[in-house]
């Protein structure tokens, strides 16, 4: 999907004035500004930001109507430029959901982007009709440096439909540095259509920090379940639009793993129709190979994100097949930790008999039990805090630099 699609950019578009940094604006407040307003009705959800690397982004939104839509955005030497959609010769226009990329930034700097977008009134084979134009308010977001020697994140996991939790657990962070959110599975019960994925995710999310940071979207066991699990990808914008990944950032080496369900494939609930052993066995095949990159080896720390723990999960099927198969590759290619959800039960879990690499589980997914985890790392060490919802640390764990 990435590679396929073209974008268009064009240099100086606007000349503006000097470049501000804004505080971004709720896209919904502005709404009586004329020229900087988006319509109170032209978006259903504000911009979200997707993969960002150093030198680019996807910028996914959802308009109200279908409609032409594409981004204006400026770096600091203030030339505006556009960026939009193109395959086979066609914009993406006359559609409500866009994944806008943008490339060609770069690293280490801050940018500030808006939405423009032109509702499509009447659609005919020779004749097409423009609703009026809108432009959200300008928002703004930082690539980071490819030389960065400090790196930070948060971590949820199995939020479980609570959309309030988002709220609740990024407000004990507040004060400190992320650069993006990952959400470690099971940030729904099972999928069911696009609205669920707007109030329960999209909406709390660009409401408190994802149209200035990115959020990674890692599939959990119930993220596979429910009619809308095939559409449920669309919704974000994945490296090479797997469910697996892996990125450098600043001194720490992410794995991104996809441990699917839980069940054995020809349990009656899935009914004949999945295959995660095939999923799971792919992404072993694929992990080998990321180890023996130079990235992989020459960083500082190499940390694991799975929804499903290969230890402390209980003997299903589904923990068994990711502990036979993950397991071995983290050990003999030193995995400095492991984190993970889906048990429901947080907790520390250094080195022991059964892993050679230290395993921290995240709570959930009711008031009282759930997590956030606070990742940081700089030359000398990574360090993870685990506060549960009420405030206090749960758990830490530290590991030094190689
Ligand atoms: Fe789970």
């Amino acid at each position: 999907m990435n590679n396929r699609r073209n974008f268009l950019k064009q240099a100086s578009l606007l000349s503006v004035g000097a470049f501000t940094t804004n505080i971004a604006t709720p896209v919904f407040a502005i709404a009586n500004r004329r020229q900087e307003s988006a319509r109170a009705d032209s978006l259903t959800v504000p911009p979200y930001l997707q993969n960002l690397t150093a030198t680019s982004v996807y910028v996914m939104f959802i308009t109200a109507v279908k409609s032409y839509s594409w981004i204006e955005y400026e770096g600091q030497n203030g030339a505006v430029q556009k960026a939009h959609m193109e395959e086979d010769g066609l914009y993406d226009a006359y559609v409500k959901l866009n994944k806008i990329y943008i490339s060609g930034l770069q690293p280490g700097r801050t940018y500030r982007y808006r939405v423009c977008s032109k509702p499509i009134t009447l659609f005919e084979p020779y004749k097409l009709e423009y609703g009026e134009e809108v432009r959200t308010a300008w928002f703004t977001f930082n690539t980071p440096a490819t030389d960065a020697q400090e790196a930070s994140c948060v971590v949820l996991n199995d939020i479980h439909d609570s959309p309030e939790a988002f709220g609740k657990l990024l407000s004990l962070v507040k004060d400190r540095p992320y650069e993006f959110v990952a959400l470690n599975g099971d940030t729904f019960h099972y999928q069911t259509d696009e609205q669920q994925i707007v109030d329960h995710l999209l909406l709390p999310c660009t409401n408190i920090f994802a149209s200035q940071k990115p959020f990674l979207m890692i599939r959990g066991n119930h993220e596979t379940r429910g009619k809308f699990r095939r559409e449920f990808k669309n919704y974000f914008a994945l490296p090479d639009d797997k469910y697996h990944f892996s990125f450098e950032q600043g001194p720490i080496f992410w794995v991104v793993l996809d441990t699917g369900e839980d069940k054995p494939d020809d349990h009656p609930v899935y009914a004949g129709i999945v295959d995660f052993d095939g999923v799971r066995e792919r992404q072993a095949k694929w992990l080998a190979e990321v180890v023996e990159t130079k990235a992989y080896k020459k960083a500082k720390y190499r940390v694991v994100l799975m929804h499903i723990p290969p230890h402390h999960s209980g003997d299903w099927h589904g923990p068994m097949h990711c502990q036979k198969l993950f397991s071995p590759i983290f050990e003999a290619n030193n995995v400095d930790l492991v984190i993970a959800g889906h048990t429901h039960r947080y907790g520390v879990h250094p080195p022991d008999s059964n892993h050679t690499y230290p395993i921290v589980i995240g709570g959930g997914s009711k008031d009282g039990s759930r997590t956030i985890m606070h990742v940081a790392a700089n030359t000398q060490q990574l360090h993870l805090d685990m506060i549960r919802d009420d405030g206090e640390k749960v758990g830490e764990y530290t590991v030094k630099a190689r």
